[in-house]
């Protein structure tokens, strides 16, 4: 189970579970799987305010259905920019200026999730230019200031030089990069050790569905026979080690379980090394 022993890392002074539950492409089964994940001992959420992708006010449902308190938990949710929306369905004006796009989008994540504050606020990608993401960062800085948002973060960034330049304009530091942990972005090698030397965690998704021929490569089929673990199980305990923060999106009971189950084992220092070999 998510407990505190090894079950959290601390980002900008925030207390972050180190796997955590994503809420995408759930639609109406939303509230139900997050009242189930929350029952099963997850204690962290990533949402966000995209109606393409994710049933935010469903997470909420499921938040409220679950009975855990909110200080008890860490949400996490994003601002999405205009081109990840379909047309009509932005939780703001899309003509209105970006800083006040941030601020509608964060009080509509607010009331779906029935909370007056966000542990984490992500910007979902960067916008189209350098100066925009910039201007969306500045207005989610101010959320931070106000003390409605713990910290933040950036996703689908997958250049270093981009993420540097935000990490120095930034005055509130990104706390959290979020991307697709896939053989075709290098699995992020330079972006996480770049987090690693910037305090940043480093969360990852696709974890297990981009990378099915590491699942099934003889060292991750050795190390779950030897430690009597899922090959999905040897992953996500690797990454962990890694100080990585997974997203698990499961829809199965059995594999909440198993997932939380990678903090009641560990891996080999030279087992990693070897698992460092595929990654
Ligand atoms: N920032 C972004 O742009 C972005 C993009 C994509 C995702 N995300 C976030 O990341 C979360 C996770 O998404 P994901 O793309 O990594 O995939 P995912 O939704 O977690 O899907 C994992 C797939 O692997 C299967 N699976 C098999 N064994 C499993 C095990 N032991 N544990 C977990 N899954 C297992 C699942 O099937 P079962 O359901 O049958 O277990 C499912 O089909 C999303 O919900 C979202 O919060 C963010």
């Amino acid at each position: 189970m998510n407990g505190p022993s090894d079950g959290y890392a601390s980002a900008a002074g925030v207390r972050m579970p180190r796997m955590i539950y994503g809420t995408a492409w759930k639609a109406a089964r939303t509230a139900d799987l997050v009242a189930a994940a929350l029952n099963a001992g997850f204690r962290g959420i990533d949402t966000a305010c995209q109606p393409r992708h994710y049933h935010e006010a469903g997470v909420g449902a499921g938040i409220a259905a679950s009975g855990i308190a909110r200080d008890a938990l860490y949400l996490q949710s994003k601002f999405t920019p205009p081109g990840g929306h379909d047309p009509g369905t932005e939780p703001y004006d899309r003509r209105a200026p970006v800083a006040t796009q941030v601020a509608q989008s964060f009080a509509r994540s607010l009331d779906n999730l029935r909370t007056d504050r966000l542990d984490a606020l992500v910007l979902h990608s960067p916008l189209a230019t350098r100066a925009l993401t910039q201007e969306a960062w500045r207005a989610m800085e101010g959320l931070v200031a106000d003390g409605r948002v713990g910290l933040l973060g950036l996703s689908n960034c997958y250049a270093l030089a981009e993420f540097d330049a935000l990490y120095r304009a930034a005055e509130v530091k990104p706390a959290v990069l979020q991307n697709r942990f896939h053989a075709r972005t290098r699995h992020d090698r330079e972006l996480r050790a770049f987090c690693r030397d910037h305090g940043i965690v480093y969360q990852s998704f696709w974890t297990l569905t981009a990378n099915g021929d590491a699942l099934a490569s003889a060292t991750v089929r050795t190390l779950a026979e030897r430690h009597q673990r899922t090959p999905a199980q040897i992953l996500f305990r690797y990454l962990v080690q890694q100080d990585v923060v997974p997203l698990t999106g499961t829809t199965s009971l059995a594999h909440m379980r198993e997932d939380l189950a990678v903090f009641d084992f560990e891996l080999r220092p030279r087992e990693c090394d070897a698992m460092g070999l595929l990654f």
